[in-house]
């Protein structure tokens, strides 16, 4: 048996619990540590300490060289990205975390920092980037393309030869048709019943799914 890797968690909110389950399924790693606002220092996540805030990465990153982003994701990626970026440049190993309780075709990539939560399903010739939340039911089905820092939310559906690009948050129960593109930095709300291509920037919600100003 393999020696569990130590990896520090960054965000300590509702999220992070989340990807606490997914990451004790593993059975891969032990969590040494979370680390948000200083105000939060000393207290627990899931029987977890938070042992330090940002000004502390910098040392903690000389003992610990696995890290995960465990901010949640909903209007902007700025978050996610940002700690992403920070965490690369410090030559941090970010792993891709993927639950026992999903399934990720052999036929499929999933990159660096995504996280890939229970029950998922990810099918053959699916592609997903960097820093991306495949949350608790989403289902992406086949050649389906998720760009980098992007958020499909629970339960989701991404039909066959959906594109998402990067930045973009799908929110839960939505369905996208097959073959349809979204592009970057898009808004998608719960339930979204997307038919037609989205342009950059936009929020789209509704059955069908529309323009809508937030
Ligand atoms: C789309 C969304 C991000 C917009 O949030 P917001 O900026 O706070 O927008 P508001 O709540 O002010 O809504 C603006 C308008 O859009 C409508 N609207 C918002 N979300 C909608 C949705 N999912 N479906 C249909 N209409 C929606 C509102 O009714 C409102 O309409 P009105 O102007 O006629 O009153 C949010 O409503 C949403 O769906 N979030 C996703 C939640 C989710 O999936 N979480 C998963 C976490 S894992």
């Amino acid at each position: 048996m393999h020696p569990k890797t130590d990896i520090i968690l960054y965000g300590g909110g509702g999220h992070c619990m989340s990807v606490i389950d997914v990451i004790e399924a593993t059975g891969q790693y032990r969590i040494a540590g979370i680390v948000d606002i200083k105000a939060k220092v000393g207290q627990k996540v899931s029987g977890y300490e938070i042992i330090g805030s940002d000004e502390d990465i910098a040392r903690l990153a000389q003992t610990y060289k696995t890290w995960c982003v465990t901010i949640g994701q909903i209007k902007g990626a700025a978050k996610r990205m940002e700690s992403y970026r920070l965490f690369k440049n410090l030559g941090l190993q970010l792993p891709s975390i993927i639950s026992p309780l999903s399934y990720v075709s052999k036929n499929a990539v999933v990159m660096e920092s995504t996280v890939v939560m229970h029950h998922v399903l990810i099918n053959a010739g699916a592609q997903v980037g960097v820093n991306c939340i495949i949350n608790t039911k989403a289902l992406l089905e086949h050649e389906v393309r998720v760009g980098h820092h992007c958020h499909i939310s629970t339960s989701a559906v991404l039909n066959g030869q959906v594109t998402v690009g990067d930045e973009c948050f799908i929110g839960s129960r939505a369905v996208v048709k097959n073959g349809i593109t979204i592009h970057n930095n898009v808004i998608a709300g719960a339930g979204a019943v997307v038919l037609n291509e989205v342009a950059a920037g936009q929020t789209v919600a509704g059955n069908p799914a529309k323009i809508i100003t937030v």
